[in-house]
């Protein structure tokens, strides 16, 4: 075809794609896997999948899922197996759940195909969904493509990387539809005590607004701390809790996430009314990964080893920061749950004015991979985040390089 007739042949692709990014396998990701290609040693500190370096899935699971092949052969019930959608109840009532039954539970190809489903269901173009900054991108996305808009309220560095109130009162509009949380957060490994929730349950309550809970990570907590969820603090307040399979017992890859809907039933009712006919378009969620989820649930142990002294996590992160701390303008809240950090970096003694770019340097200079903090909703070019999964050694190694290279670094 000549060039008059591609040109002829144009189709233009959605509008509203052109705001989706997602830094996690963005351009700078992209450089890294040319470098890769081209023999240059990589680390890559971008993505939070344990399985990629070396974590292996619990005994607990890999037992049944050997045994439980055939059983996965036909689609499954749309919802969820409801021997699957039994045990995450179960699991839920243990976290303080109340009034919730199986029904409602919907299981899915992960928490990201559930935060589409549900972003699709709830959002009409116009509303406004509260969205915290920084926050994992996939809920930004699904939000601008189900048309909605999202406002993005501050989580301050200051107070623990803990939602702001106050600026989360002055994004109220009248369009408001929803709080999202994401507890513990994804990138800052924060986790939300009991009191910071309990104002915006009576924030969301004074507006008529529906939380959005995003929980992934609440069996990866460390140092004594603990995680309460929201709709454990309320259960008349409508409130849909997303969670899933992929960290706490390493199977990113089988795709397993559910979300789990509590408050009035007239909300129970209409929530699941409304996805079920998302669930039933794409007619099942993958039925060998539900065969596992009660023997996941029923083992906390595995994914508790590796948070205490001596288990991967917690010597990861330890080694993490104590090679950071020696780095002259870079400064962090530690976390206290997932494996994620989001450090600040002093943007004035580094002449940082594009977080992409500098990403982009430290690749080149150092060959390790991270995220920019832009990456992750976050306004200004002061952070970024690092995936704490590769063995204590090899992370204390990248840290320090990073140090060396900053020793000479200034971006202009
Ligand atoms: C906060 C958060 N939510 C959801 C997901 C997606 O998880 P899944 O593998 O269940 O799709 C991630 C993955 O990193 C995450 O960090």
């Amino acid at each position: 075809m000549n060039q008059t007739k591609q040109e002829e042949y144009a189709v233009n692709m959605a509008s509203r794609m052109e705001t989706i990014h997602s830094d996690i396998r963005g351009p700078i990701f992209i450089e890294a896997n040319r470098m890769a290609a081209e023999g240059i040693l990589v680390l890559k500190l971008n993505t939070g999948n344990p399985g990629a370096f070396g974590f292996k899935m619990p005994k607990s699971v890999r037992e049944v899922l050997m045994s439980s092949l055939e059983r996965a052969v036909p689609y499954c019930d749309v919802k969820g197996m409801p021997e699957a959608r039994r045990s995450i109840c179960d699991y839920q009532l243990r976290r303080g759940f109340q009034h919730i039954s199986p029904e409602d539970i919907f299981i899915g190809n992960g928490v990201s195909e559930i935060a589409s489903m549900l972003a699709t269901a709830m959002f009409d173009p116009g509303d406004e969904v509260l969205i915290p900054s920084p926050s994992y991108s996939l809920w930004t996305n699904v939000t601008i493509i189900a048309g909605a808009k999202p406002v993005l309220y501050t989580c301050d560095e200051q107070s623990n990387w803990y939602p702001d109130l106050d600026d989360m009162r002055s994004k109220l509009t009248p369009r408001t539809k929803a709080i999202l949380l994401i507890n513990p957060n994804n990138p800052t490994g924060a986790v939300y005590p009991d009191e910071i929730q309990l104002e915006i349950i009576k924030m969301a309550r004074e507006h008529h607004l529906a939380i959005i809970s995003d929980e992934i990570y609440d069996r990866l907590v460390m140092d004594g701390m603990r995680h309460t969820s929201v709709a454990a603090l309320d259960p008349e307040l409508p409130v849909v809790t997303t969670n899933g399979l992929s960290k706490s017992h390493i199977i990113c890859g089988f795709r397993c996430g559910w979300m789990c809907i509590s408050g009035p039933d007239s909300f129970k009712k209409t929530v699941a009314g409304t996805v079920h006919k998302l669930a039933a378009m794409r007619l099942c969620g993958n039925a060998l990964t539900q065969l596992v989820i009660p023997a996941a649930l029923a083992d906390e142990d595995s994914t508790r080893a590796m948070l205490v002294p001596g288990g991967r996590l917690y010597d990861q992160r330890e080694a993490t920061c104590a090679a950071l701390e020696k780095i002259p303008g870079i400064s962090f809240v530690k976390n206290h749950a997932a494996f994620y950090l989001f450090p600040k970096i002093d943007t004035e003694m580094y002449n940082i004015t594009d977080d992409r770019q500098f990403a982009m340097d430290v690749l080149h200079g150092t060959g390790v991979l991270f995220v920019p903090g832009s990456g992750f909703d976050w306004p200004k070019p002061d952070h970024f985040r690092l995936v704490m999964l590769p063995h204590p050694q090899t992370l204390t190694k990248a840290m320090e390089d990073i140090g060396r290279f900053l020793e000479t670094y200034r971006q202009k």
